[in-house]
């Protein structure tokens, strides 16, 4: 899978270890920075996550920062993103399987790589069930987006 991963100076340490568990995975990691842990505001970089997944230049997005919450809220202000705040591994299936979530955000400060590994696994390898109620409110969800509820 091509997989768009992006940090901030508070996500990168992180990131660099979730990169190297994408590749042992068989997945593309496609890093569009930051590249060090210099001060950097996410809305850069989750931005370009978002623009990778929303063009199909990239299958899904992770995004990487202290808590997590501002890139899933910027990610979500960009049109066809289903981005989801996860720190739990239920949650994370959950966000595939029911809300067919195409970036997942993470907070290096939240939670250690352990875990952070096993959510990206979890992740990646759940699919959406395609349930007819889940794509409904899929359909409601990105209605939102077109103002036209
Ligand atoms: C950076 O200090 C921090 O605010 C940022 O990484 C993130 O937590 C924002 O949501």
């Amino acid at each position: 899978m091509r997989v768009a991963i992006g940090c901030d100076h508070a996500g990168f340490e992180l990131k660099q270890e979730i990169i190297r568990l994408l590749k042992s995975l068989g997945h593309e990691p496609q890093d569009v920075g930051a590249h060090d842990t210099q001060p950097s505001d996410y809305p850069d970089y989750v931005k370009d996550v978002a623009e990778a997944v929303r063009t199909k230049k990239s299958d899904m997005g992770i995004f990487i920062c202290g808590t997590g919450i501002g890139p899933t809220m910027a990610a979500n202000k960009i049109k066809g993103i289903r981005a989801a705040l996860c720190h739990d591994t239920f949650s994370a299936h959950s966000s595939r399987e029911h809300n067919d979530a195409n970036v997942l955000c993470l907070g290096a400060r939240v939670i250690g790589f352990g875990l952070a590994g096993d959510i990206v696994k979890t992740w990646l390898s759940a699919p959406f069930t395609g349930e007819e109620r889940h794509s409904r409110r899929i359909a409601k969800l990105m209605a939102l987006e077109q103002k036209d509820v």
